[in-house]
């Protein structure tokens, strides 16, 4: 098992790795969007990668999602969990609640997302019914759990084009949709998992209310506040690679087990 964390606006950088090297990988699709980490926690293999690259700069529909992901494949990954901010939009989707999305709904467009594109070989149709990773996703809420933090399961990620946010008429029709969040990366890294056979979940960290959600009294909905953005994501970083840790512990125990 090799596990690569993919970083974004929330989880910059990892600490924890030990005997850590930085890698530029070249692919066929471009330049992924940062250099990849290599080291270990406690004794696995894991690979550190940020999508938004070393200084925040590229944009979530700018992301060459395609070339990332073919280099995490060309690192042997196995298995991905990926770190994302979202919106909340239903009820229990507070700001900190730690969210692992079962379902994703892609509102995206313009973005490469398939390797069956432009090439001369047969389409390769996959199934895509689960995005997410049901054992990473388990293994995440019991860290979570043990670290005291309030997470929900069993939501829908609405994936959004941004960088704006929303409007409130958009995540109306997200909800009647069935998304309880949103946010802008999942798609179409996720696929690019599928695709290339790598187990991915993501663990999202609730940053705001999504548009129209805000409201205190119910009516009037405050508008979205990037200041408590920024406080959330900050709040939510030191939590994050302690939830990693304990992950990557009960991996562990399991890769013992089979041995
Ligand atoms: N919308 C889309 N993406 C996001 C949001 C949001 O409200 N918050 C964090 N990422």
């Amino acid at each position: 098992m090799k596990l690569a964390i993919i970083g974004g606006s929330l989880f910059k950088h990892i600490n924890s790795l030990s005997n850590a090297s930085e890698e530029i990988i070249k692919t066929p699709f471009g330049l992924p969007s940062d250099n990849f980490t290599s080291g270990y926690i406690d004794g696995l293999d894991v690979v550190y990668f940020n999508r938004h690259g070393a200084s925040h700069h590229i944009a979530p529909h700018q992301i060459n999602y395609r070339a990332n992901m073919f280099a995490l494949k060309l690192l042997e990954v196995t298995h991905i969990i990926a770190i994302t901010a979202v919106g909340g939009i239903t009820e229990k989707m507070s700001p900190m609640k730690w969210v692992l999305p079962d379902q994703l709904i892609d509102y995206t467009h313009g973005r490469i997302h398939t390797f069956n594109d432009g090439n001369d070989e047969e389409v390769q149709h996959v199934d895509f019914s689960y995005p997410f990773d049901e054992m990473l996703s388990n293994k995440l809420a019991s860290a979570i759990e043990t670290q005291g933090g309030d997470y929900e399961t069993k939501a829908t990620y609405g994936v959004t084009q941004g960088p704006r946010l929303e409007t409130i008429a958009e995540i109306k029709r997200m909800q009647h949709d069935g998304c309880d969040i949103v946010g802008m990366t999942a798609m179409p890294e996720a696929a690019f998992a599928r695709e290339l056979e790598m187990h991915y979940a993501t663990l999202s960290l609730v940053v705001n209310w999504a548009a129209g959600k805000g409201g205190v009294d119910g009516s009037t909905a405050d508008l979205i506040s990037m200041v408590e953005i920024k406080q959330h994501i900050s709040d939510g970083n030191r939590m994050t690679e302690k939830i990693l840790n304990n992950v990557l512990t009960q991996l562990k125990q399991d890769v013992s087990v089979r041995l």
